[in-house]
């Protein structure tokens, strides 16, 4: 049982649903006996948040008396079931009809307790006193928080219902973070197609020429600074909040290296989501589904990244006039909402030339990928040498990093099939024949012999 854990017991959560508790009770008994005095959800002393997930919620989030005790009731049959089904049998023993009361019950197949609807929320609040109901009403409907802030969410059984009948649920990010105080990172789905963008390497491991670091740097200035920039010096009116930049250039030139890193130095999540799936395979569907990546990414401030952004200029570009190029209802939704987005946005690509002006307004920067060149190439071999072998005596990375050249990424894969020799070899040496091996597999997958 929750109440036999002392630790939890001492949670500012388990002193709100106290709170909740005794606000129910007198709730009820109110309906007996009119002449009590009025309780006031405003005036109850709150515990002051503490370290815990619920209590770091409600710091972060600012929330107010309301706010904790609406978000405690969605809490409530996940985490004390018990709580609300009082409500129903002294609501029941008591004769009282169930209207005031609201909630779900029944109606659920596998859940047996109250869920409680925004009813539910107004009864617990304010009784039924049909002024300060008004009150809280337009707060529900209009700005509620705690739904922009994704902590709760309305979710209504059936259209026909008043709007009072919609169930106060948590969102499936405030259990997670509840359950593991982590943010919850959602998975790829068909109706979720992004996934989470990591890597394991660290700055000091990208190696780009210094133009594109001083361009990469603005992003980061942006990241840290740019959201005060436009707020203090009143810019937010003229300015759009978000930054769109684009990244060109061959493959394996670290494109989707440089997204990760940017997320990871400035700890946000990046999401990645590969257009050339949004755009062919969920026709129909395809807003839908922008709109929930869109819609979360928002509310979590992730850095969108979009791989293969070919795919949505590709497409327009292949219509015949103007009229024909607009007028794909997709894209334009997306273009609206990449336009839109108040964090930042990346779009990776092959082929820049294949963009049109209107599509290239849009972007606060054009970040060019170069291949390296071999001073580049040879940090790059340096850096991707595994731990714990040795080069073999003949293996000159300097001279091979001036004879071949090679992205970043093609590297990578030759060190990969170097080390892999060398462990199937069990001497843990990388040798020269395997080098040379391995660069001619990379050569052949671009149609090239070794020079
Ligand atoms: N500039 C770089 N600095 C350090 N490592 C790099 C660099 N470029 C590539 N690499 C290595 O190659 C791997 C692949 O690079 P990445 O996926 O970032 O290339 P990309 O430009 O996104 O390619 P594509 O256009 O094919 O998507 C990286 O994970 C990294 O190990
Ligand atoms: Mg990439």
């Amino acid at each position: 049982m929750l109440t036999n854990h002392l630790e939890i017991k001492d949670t500012c959560l388990f002193q709100d649903f106290e709170i909740l508790q005794n606000l129910i009770n007198f709730r009820i008994n109110n309906l007996i006996q009119k002449d009590q005095k009025e309780l006031i959800p405003e005036n109850i002393n709150f515990t002051v948040p503490d370290d815990s997930p619920y209590g770091r919620i409600i710091q972060t989030h600012t929330l107010t008396a309301l706010e904790r005790i609406t978000l405690a009731t969605s809490l409530a049959p996940t985490l004390y079931p018990g709580l609300l089904d009082d409500l129903v049998i002294q609501c029941e023993s008591k004769n009282h009809i169930l209207s005031y009361v609201g909630g779900i019950t029944g109606n659920t197949k596998n859940y047996h307790g109250l869920i409680p609807t925004i009813e539910t929320v107004l009864f617990i609040l304010a009784g039924d006193d049909a002024i300060q109901r008004i009150g809280l009403l337009k707060y529900f409907h209009t700005n509620c928080k705690l739904v922009q802030h994704n902590l709760i969410e309305f979710f209504n059984p059936s259209p026909i219902d008043p709007f009072t009948s919609k169930a106060v649920l948590p969102t499936q990010e405030t259990i997670h973070f509840i359950a593991t105080a982590k943010s919850f990172k959602p998975e790829y789905t068909t109706s979720f197609p992004a996934s989470i963008l990591e890597s394991r390497q660290e700055w000091s491991d990208l190696i780009l020429n210094e133009k594109t670091i001083e361009e990469i740097e603005e992003i980061n200035a942006w990241i840290k600074h740019g959201k005060k920039v436009l707020y203090n010096y009143g810019l937010s009116k003229k300015i759009k909040l978000g930054y769109r930049a684009l990244f060109y250039g061959p493959p394996g030139t670290g494109k989707t290296l440089t997204a990760a890193l940017l997320g990871k130095a400035n700890n946000l999540d990046v999401y990645r989501i590969d257009l050339s799936m949004v755009v062919s395979k969920y026709i129909g569907e395809t807003e839908k589904n922008l709109a929930n990546i869109f819609n979360r990414a928002e509310r979590q401030n992730w850095i969108l990244f979009f791989d293969e952004a070919d795919a949505l200029f590709g497409k327009r570009t292949q219509a015949k006039d103007a009229h024909d190029r607009y007028a794909n209802q997709e894209i334009s939704y997306l273009l609206q909402r990449i336009e839109d987005y108040p964090g930042l946005i990346i779009l990776a690509t092959n082929l820049k030339n294949n963009m049109d002006d209107a599509f290239t307004r849009r972007f606060q920067s054009f970040i060019h990928f170069q291949m390296p060149d071999h001073t580049m190439r040879l940090d790059l071999w340096k850096n991707s040498l595994p731990i714990e072998m040795k080069l073999d005596e003949d293996v000159n990375l300097k001279t091979i990093a001036e004879n071949y050249e090679l992205s970043g990424g093609s590297i990578t894969n030759v060190i990969r099939y170097v080390s892999l020799m060398a462990v199937n070899r069990e001497d843990f040496i990388l040798r020269k024949e395997d080098f040379i091996k391995g660069i001619a597999k990379e050569y052949n997958k671009d149609g090239k012999t070794l020079p």
